[in-house]
């Protein structure tokens, strides 16, 4: 067995000394530890390069402070900060801040610095203001109320007067249109000063070192260092990511850490006059993920002057303290920076303070926020009272025409009913463009014509411009519909409506023709051009499965007349996908998603995508509920939405269901006298409260609109009858689209892949 050190040490003083002090030396007596000690403590050389290891948390702390400018002060103390995942910045150290758009109401966590610390500092400043605060009263109990002696328990101890019990406060502020540097750079103040003066400290010691002692070893340390130290943190990317946002002015937002924090800070956006950053989108930080080559280059040439500066550091054998002191001195400064509080502007967020709201009740305060600002109150209240705020009688009045107000539509006509339901896949928007929706219009419309022989030409143009007109913002469209025209007359009518493109929700498919990869984009760019797009908002493979296609896309067809398919091309949905993901790097989509997908496929598909499908567009409706492929993708975040929500149209070929269809269920009837709706609004409204999206589809202008206007308080009972119909589980569902006979396989099968 291999001597354990304890007992080489039990055998041999010389073993002690090197296992303490790593070298051998003749010991000659008792005084040998003093002496030992005595002299370490007149040259502690050995541990400088030890202490020029540590810390590199806290100098990446320090830079996240004080970059923003050409240079960046950064004391010399330390390993360079380290490049982590691509990224310099280091994550937000301050919890669950949420930034919560003062409009719309959505809420998104941030990890961004600039947001966690601007929160961070606001709240310390209100804290220490409010260190005389009297205690919390809480309200009287009824019994109480009767009892006098009781009522002692509510009184203040006596003592100076103390500041007035406040429950939350909300500081308003607005951007400052003439701010003293640009909105993203940082006004300079003394933690920023503070760094040239520390290397202005250590440089005058280097020079006694050199005057003193003749060691001018340290003074070219303390240069190289500094000068390492500087530049490492003066590299662009450090502002880049620290900004990562539009600066062209941004929503109005609040920033809170949520019920049971005291604070929330209201930041008064300037979008229309184009001034300030954009804070929503610096809260969701998509931009911050790509390192540059310049980056990844300098700090690889960076971390390798830093080796030789520790080698050089461990070459300086005498005078060590001057450099201990001048480390010790760089220590404290980065230590002061990483944690030093800061004025906003400080952190490139230019505010002017505006007003403060304050009670002793957070109901109360959000109702002011609510008076003074329109959205601020209802934005916060779900935070806030995350079950329900129990409203006093007179204040119900208030409350629901707030809720009104803020689902009101905007000054475009777009009401708000969008399911959150992607983040954005990438990175892909430059500045100048809109960001990407990550949510995804409730109601849409559906244009598919089964028999375009039917209808008068240009009715798919009629029927959208009638339900831009009721509200819809959400059109399902495919190059497959009348063979582009369906996607002709999208384009024509959302042309003629001159409501902004970003306004709209646009999807078309991949046809079964297109699935070699480089047939892919072909596709699009077909889609594209019909549309007189140059995006489409999402792009899903219409079927997993392919079809041989003749010259100039044609499906290839046997005897009967049926599409031959290609079992290769079927199978292989996941080279198809891999072109498709190319199309969002190419911005000719801002989302890809699927359709028609079972659950065993999906699974296969998420093993290899890049980009997880935003959708999943399949057949949906009480009769056919689909509930374990629904939750599948739910619990992948993959978004459903329905088609054929009303039951579908019978295409001659596919049919499968024989029976009545949802819309003459009589359960759905029932419901639908209940509340006075009609069967087609209560289908439409138990698929919503599901979280799925629907796409009706119509060529008459009232049942367009009366589709559109289906969100309506269904009760849980009235929910799960509906859910019910088609058994517990779905088994007793009946399909519409059946592949089986048409197509000799089924590609619904929920058990195995087919084909
Ligand atoms: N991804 C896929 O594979 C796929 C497959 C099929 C469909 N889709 C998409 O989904 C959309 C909707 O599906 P779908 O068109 O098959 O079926 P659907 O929307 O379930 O049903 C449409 C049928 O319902 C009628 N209808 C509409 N509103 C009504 C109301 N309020 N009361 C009574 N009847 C009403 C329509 O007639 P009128 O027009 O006369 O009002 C039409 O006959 C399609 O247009 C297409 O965009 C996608």
């Amino acid at each position: 067995m291999a001597p354990t050190w304890q007992s080489l040490l039990a055998t041999s003083p010389d073993a002690l000394d090197h296992v303490l002090f790593h070298r051998s030396r003749n010991l000659t007596g008792p005084s040998v530890v003093s002496d030992y000690l005595t002299a370490q403590f007149r040259n502690p050389g050995d541990i400088l390069s030890v202490l020029l290891l540590l810390g590199p948390d806290i100098v990446q702390r320090a830079v996240a402070q004080l970059a923003g400018r050409a240079v960046t002060p950064v004391a010399f103390f330390f390993r360079l900060g380290c490049l982590c995942h691509g990224q310099l910045i280091p994550d937000a150290d301050v919890g669950n801040t949420i930034v919560v758009d003062a409009d719309t109401g959505h809420r998104r966590e941030t990890k961004s610095w600039v947001l966690s610390r601007l929160l961070r500092d606001a709240n310390n400043r209100l804290d220490s203001s409010m260190k005389g605060e009297a205690a919390h009263m809480p309200p009287m109990t009824e019994e109480d109320i009767h009892n006098p002696t009781n009522q002692l328990k509510y009184t203040h101890h006596s003592g100076p007067p103390k500041q007035a019990w406040e429950a939350l406060r909300v500081t308003i502020y607005e951007v400052n249109k003439s701010p003293p540097c640009l909105h993203g750079v940082p006004t300079l103040d003394w933690v920023w000063y503070s760094g040239f003066v520390v290397i202005l400290l250590q440089l005058v010691i280097a020079t006694l070192a050199w005057a003193l002692a003749n060691n001018w070893g340290t003074f070219l340390v303390t240069c190289s260092g500094n000068l390492l130290a500087i530049v490492g943190g003066s590299l662009p990317q450090w502002r880049q990511e620290k900004w990562a946002c539009p600066k062209s002015g941004g929503a109005t937002v609040i920033l809170t850490q949520g019920n049971g924090s005291r604070h929330a800070i209201v930041v008064i956006g300037q979008r229309k006059e184009k001034i300030g950053l954009d804070l929503e989108i610096l809260a969701r930080g998509t931009r911050t993920t790509q390192a540059s080559w310049t980056t990844r280059i300098a700090s690889a040439v960076l971390a390798f002057l830093w080796v030789i500066l520790l080698i050089t550091v461990s070459g300086l054998e005498e005078n060590s303290w001057y450099l201990l002191g001048i480390g010790l001195l760089g220590s404290i400064q980065n230590l002061l920076a990483a944690g030093a509080p800061r004025d906003p502007s400080a952190l490139g967020v230019h505010l002017t303070y505006k007003d403060v709201i304050r009670a002793d009740r957070v109901a109360e305060v959000l109702k002011a926020a609510e008076k003074y600002r329109p959205g601020l109150g209802i934005s916060l209240l779900d935070i806030f009272f995350p079950g329900s705020l129990r409203v006093k009688d007179e204040d119900l009045k208030f409350w629901r025409e707030a809720l009104r107000s803020r689902h009101a539509p905007n000054k475009y006509g777009t009401p708000v009913n969008r399911i959150p339901f992607a983040e954005c896949p990438i990175d892909r928007i430059d500045e100048k463009a809109s960001e990407p929706n990550d949510d995804i219009p409730a109601i849409g419309l559906g244009t598919f014509q089964p028999d375009p022989s039917k209808y008068p030409t240009k009715s798919v143009k009629q029927s959208v411009l009638w339900a831009l007109k009721a509200g819809y913002r959400h059109f399902d469209t495919s190059l497959r519909y009348g063979d582009g025209q369906g996607e002709r007359e999208v384009g024509e009518a959302l042309r003629e409506s001159n409501i902004p493109r970003e306004e709209i929700f646009v999807v078309t498919k991949l046809e079964n023709v297109y699935h070699s990869p480089e047939d892919v984009e072909v596709n699009l760019d077909t889609s594209l051009k019909n549309l007189g797009l140059d995006y489409v908002d999402l792009f899903i493979m219409h079927f997993p499965y392919a079809y041989k296609k003749t010259a100039n896309y044609g499906t290839e067809r046997d005897a009967n007349g049926r599409p031959i398919i290609d079992i290769d091309l079927s199978r292989s949905f996941n080279v198809t996908w891999t072109a498709m993901e190319k199309l969002v790097e190419a911005k000719k989509t801002m989302y890809i998603g699927l359709s028609n997908f079972s659950s065993p496929k999906i699974k296969r598909l998420l093993q290899t995508a890049k980009i997880k499908p935003a959708v999943n567009q399949i057949e949906c409706h009480p009769h056919w509920p689909q509930k374990g492929l629904v939750k599948l993708c739910q619990d992948n975040g993959i978004h459903v939405t329905a088609f054929g929500p009303l039951g579908c149209m019978p295409i001659p070929s596919l049919v499968g269901r024989t029976g009545p269809g949802p819309l003459e269920d009589d359960t759905i009837a029932l419901v639908a006298r209940k509340y006075s709706r009609t069967p087609a609004q209560v289908i439409l409204c138990y698929l919503l409260c599901r979280g799925i999206s629907v796409i009706p589809k119509s060529n008459d202008e009232a049942r367009i609109v009366q589709n559109y206007d289906c969100i309506f308080d269904m009760e849980e009972s009235d929910f799960t009858l509906i859910d019910n119909i088609a058994g517990k589980d779905g088994e007793r569902g009946v399909r519409n689209l059946n592949t089986l006979d048409y197509l000799g396989f089924d590609n619904y099968n929920e058990e195995v892949e087919e084909p």
